[in-house]
């Protein structure tokens, strides 16, 4: 069995970025089977993550949000994978890694706020968001937050469903939050997760 998740490389980046934790397993069989790391987004990055993003929303984040994300300083993360045999050139690379996902927050005062959390859709449903939550949360506790909150479209059934089996509950929702094209909007469904209350997924 090959678990070899390997600690996140110390490099020059911010602090919000140093520490990474890799939770102590993937939760799911499939994320067992290549070597795994995080690495902070940087510009570099950039072409890369917005590959995956457009691939991934029919609202995406644009260029700019990703660079202004970068430029506060918030908390932003690659999740990336040793390529397997036949990807490069079907998967998303940056550099010689697969790019399998990634994730942006803003961190308060006692709180961390999601601001996106994204699975290339070539990797979706191998079980790599719940891992990327579960190292927010050990991060998150590690910078003594007491809460997480994130705003989902409330069409996005996949992430509802995620967010819920991951302990997520509804607080709130926000009226006409999000485009929805055409002149629509859409509501953003608001949801929290107490830190001081959850469990972190651990290995068996
Ligand atoms: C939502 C998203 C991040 C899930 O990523 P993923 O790696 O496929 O999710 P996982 O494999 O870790 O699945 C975890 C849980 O999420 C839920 N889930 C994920 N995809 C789902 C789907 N298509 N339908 C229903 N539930 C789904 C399930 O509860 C799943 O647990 P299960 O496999 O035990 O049933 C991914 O679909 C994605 O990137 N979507 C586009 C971007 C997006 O919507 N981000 C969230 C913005 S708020």
């Amino acid at each position: 069995m090959n678990t070899a998740v390997q600690k996140p490389t110390p490099s020059s980046a911010p602090a919000a970025h140093a520490a990474w934790p890799v939770p102590q397993r993937p939760p799911a069989p499939a994320t067992r089977e290549r070597h795994i790391r995080f690495e902070p987004m940087t510009e570099a990055d950039l072409d890369a993550v917005r590959a995956v993003e457009v691939s991934a929303y029919a609202h995406p984040w644009s260029r700019k949000h990703f660079h202004d994300s970068l430029q506060a300083g918030y908390p932003a993360v690659l999740l990336l994978g040793e390529a397997l045999p036949g990807e490069p050139g079907k998967a998303v690379m940056t550099g010689e890694r697969v790019l399998l996902g990634y994730l942006v927050a803003m961190p308060g005062v006692d709180e961390v706020h999601l601001l996106n959390i994204t699975v290339a859709p070539m990797h979706q449903r191998q079980g790599w968001a719940r891992f990327l939550l579960d190292a927010l949360v050990l991060w998150s506790r590690g910078q003594r937050a007491q809460w997480l909150w994130l705003e989902v479209r409330e069409s996005n059934e996949p992430a509802r469903h995620l967010y819920r089996s991951h302990g997520f509950s509804q607080v709130g929702v926000r009226k006409g939050y999000y485009p929805a094209g055409h002149l629509r909007r859409e509501d953003a469904v608001v949801m929290s997760l107490n830190l001081a209350a959850a469990t972190a997924r651990e290995a068996p």
